[in-house]
């Protein structure tokens, strides 16, 4: 139930360019009001009884605030990220840095990867997004580093282009939005996870998804207001926040958290 966390603190947040469809330049962005949000954020994990550390935040990188990118860290050992696009390149090696002074077991990638953003961490696998930012052949150097069985999947919709806008663990189920994946991907999906919960297009575009759960509760955009039903329905305990400020970038809470799992 005790999770432990790393996150960055949005001092320099902006939408400065480009990279996903959610990004638009000439909609103002306040850091101030993304850094009261994510304290709201950290503070609720802290609630909840989990550890949060925290990485100091670069200048000039307005988007390490989305720790999930940074690194997947399971068993102590940290696979670190190799970003799609040069505008955060610089955050790879300043993740990884701080996971081996944390004593994590580092590995630089060789192979295009954005972290948990594509890379989730299940019971029994590991389930990995490829279609915009993650390449496919990162999976399997996962496989590899982790020993652990990895599940592809092929996301389609450019809205949903981190495999965790579309797909949410819970314990030993998941949420996810089928249309976000193809068909043959959506149905492994439902052959591995008979009774996940499906989430609606209208949750899914608030990055409802974008959730964050240790088993019981599960923290994930207010804006949400149909998967908090369902979740309350199957007697998980959603904990609603806003980060309204954030989604201007295409991130929500999930995007904002790095788990950290020791050996
Ligand atoms: N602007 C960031 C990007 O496009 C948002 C990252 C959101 N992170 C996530 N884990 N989905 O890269």
């Amino acid at each position: 139930m005790n999770r432990h966390y790393l996150m960055c603190r949005p001092t320099y947040f902006a939408v400065d360019y480009v990279i996903n469809p959610w990004m638009d330049p000439t909609v103002p962005t306040d850091a101030e009001l993304a850094v009261r949000q994510w304290t709201n954020l950290r503070d609720t994990y802290r609630r909840l009884g989990h550890t949060v550390d925290e990485i100091d935040p670069i200048p000039g990188l307005p988007d390490m605030v989305f720790a999930a990118n940074g690194a997947t860290v399971i068993d102590g050992i940290a696979y670190g990220a190799q970003f799609r696009y040069p505008e955060r390149a610089a955050e790879a090696p300043a993740y990884l840095n701080w996971l081996a002074q944390a004593g994590f077991e580092p590995h630089a990638a060789k192979e295009v990867n954005e972290g948990e953003g594509d890379i989730l961490t299940t019971e029994r696998f590991l389930l990995a997004g490829t279609g915009f930012r993650t390449d496919h052949d990162a999976h399997a150097e996962a496989q590899e580093l982790f020993g652990r069985p990895v599940i592809t999947l092929q996301l389609v919709d450019p809205r949903f282009y981190h495999l965790d806008t579309a797909l949410t663990v819970l314990g030993d189920t998941i949420a996810f939005l089928p249309q976000a994946f193809t068909p043959s991907s959506a149905r492994v999906l439902r052959q591995l996870f008979p009774d996940a919960l499906e989430a609606s297009i209208e949750d899914a575009v608030v990055l409802g998804l974008n959730a964050v759960s240790d088993g019981q509760h599960v923290v994930l955009p207010a804006q949400a207001t149909g998967l908090v039903r369902q979740l309350a329905e199957r007697g998980f305990t959603p904990v609603p926040v806003d980060l309204s400020e954030l989604l201007k970038a295409g991130g929500g809470p999930k995007c904002c958290t790095l788990e950290l799992r020791s050996a």
